[in-house]
């Protein structure tokens, strides 16, 4: 696998790249930026020149891959979902049908992709000399994430997580606990993510000295959205290889679910300047994107300014946030990362929306057909797989990021198939 000496992340992109975001104002073309009390700003320049610090910094690089390598259990494996593209391929005209690749993510160690960035984030706050660690969550998966590297490097850990979400991701909740986090259930507004991370943004401003506010996607104020990028572009750059092993070329087509964006953020990444290779993020289209009950910021929202950038976010008339809705936790979220909004606009990745009951057929249909239950949010993504792999020639690739292991989610799941567990 490429080292950091090696990797697309910290080379020098070229001049015309989709790789040369963010400018020095964190900005990728109207997008980003860092819209911060200024209580805050000394903290965030100092997060940022950490971060560029660590990235020649060669100790920093082989901790942050040692424990890549021997606790989360990178390179997480490329699978050829072979019984899925068998069964895609039966309703599809001759000769077609895509074959279907699943980067393999929800094997990581506490079962989804967050763990690569709060690592990285982790090492970094040690660095920095912080002694207390706060996060937000949605589905719980990041804050399981940051619950386990603080129990592995011993620092106090808090977590919000808006009360909504609490009560759907019980598993996940139980967890955090065990590991020794304290998690604090948040009841404003819908109390889901956007609510979590409201309490994340303002417990940081009132405890600056001592805390690192470990952000769990590539959302939030100038370097975040590019770090946790970064951080999750392992993904990518493994798949590449990976890829290029099992099919002496690169797939046509790379599918990933959008929540804040990072899963799909670190799979793209490294394939942007690759034209051939076209790129989908799947939002969550709740009931429908004309039900005004959905999670597409993208398809459906416009650009404002929410926690510390500007992007695209579902609001009213008058500019208010509203909310948002997804049966999946961590999609249910009224914006979307900076970069993404960037390359919605410059046409270079292409946005589509999946629905509640579709993810779900698809949850139900990789646990039978793969012997993997996803996780919902990655089920929205096999969602749009499944719709896109028969409309396509059986000699063009698929690659999904499978992000995430769907145990957090059999009791949402049970409880809308009516089943009793
Ligand atoms: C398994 C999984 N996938 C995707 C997401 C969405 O986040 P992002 O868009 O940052 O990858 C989450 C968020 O909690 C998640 O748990």
């Amino acid at each position: 696998m490429p080292n950091s000496r090696t990797s697309p992340v910290n080379q020098q992109p070229p001049p015309n790249s989709f790789r040369q975001g963010p400018d020095a104002r964190g900005r990728f073309g109207n997008f980003g930026g860092r819209f911060v009390a200024e209580t805050l700003m000394p903290l965030i320049l100092e997060v940022e020149a950490a971060y560029e610090a660590s990235k020649t910094d060669q100790a920093f690089q082989d901790e942050w891959r040692r424990l890549l390598t021997h606790y989360v259990g990178r390179p997480s494996p490329l699978w050829f979902a072979e019984r899925l593209t068998t069964h895609l391929r039966k309703d599809a005209a001759p000769g077609m049908g895509a074959k279907v690749y699943f980067k393999r993510d929800e094997l990581n160690h506490t079962g989804a992709h967050k763990i690569n960035a709060v690592l990285g984030q982790i090492l970094l706050a040690k660095k920095m000399g912080k002694t207390r660690i706060i996060a937000e969550t949605g589905a719980g998966q990041h804050g399981v994430a940051t619950a386990t590297a603080c129990a592995l490097m011993d620092l106090p850990c808090v977590v919000y997580m808006g009360a909504t979400d609490v009560e759907r991701q019980q598993p996940n909740v139980f967890r955090m606990k065990l590991l020794g986090a304290e998690v604090v259930p948040v009841t404003s507004g819908a109390a889901t993510l956007k609510d979590a991370m409201n309490e994340g943004l303002r417990d940081w401003v009132a405890n600056v000295r001592d805390t690192y506010y470990c952000i769990g996607t590539v959302a939030g104020p100038h370097p975040y959205p590019a770090m946790v990028r970064d951080f999750q572009s392992v993904i990518g750059i493994e798949a590449k290889a990976q890829m290029q092993e099992a099919e002496g070329r690169l797939p046509d087509v790379l599918v990933a679910a959008v929540g804040g964006g990072s899963n799909a953020m670190g799979l793209f990444y490294p394939f942007l300047d690759d034209a051939d290779v076209a790129m989908v993020g799947v939002e969550a289209a709740g009931r429908g994107l004309d039900s005004g009950e959905h999670a597409a910021a993208l398809s459906r929202g416009r650009p404002g300014v929410l926690h510390g950038n500007r992007t695209y976010l579902l609001q009213d008339g008058d500019g208010q946030i509203t909310e948002a809705h997804s049966i999946s936790a961590g999609l249910d979220y009224p914006g979307v990362g900076p970069e993404h909004s960037w390359l919605h606009e410059l046409g270079r990745v292409t946005y589509s929306g999946v629905t509640d009951d579709e993810a779900l057929a698809a949850f139900q249909l990789c646990s039978k057909l793969e012997g993997i239950i996803p996780a919902l949010e990655p089920a929205h993504a096999l969602a749009e797989v499944m719709k896109m792999a028969p409309k396509m020639p059986a000699e063009k690739i698929i690659l999904m990021n499978l992000c995430g292991r769907g145990d957090k989610d059999i009791f949402t799941v049970a409880k809308h198939l009516g089943e009793n567990i």
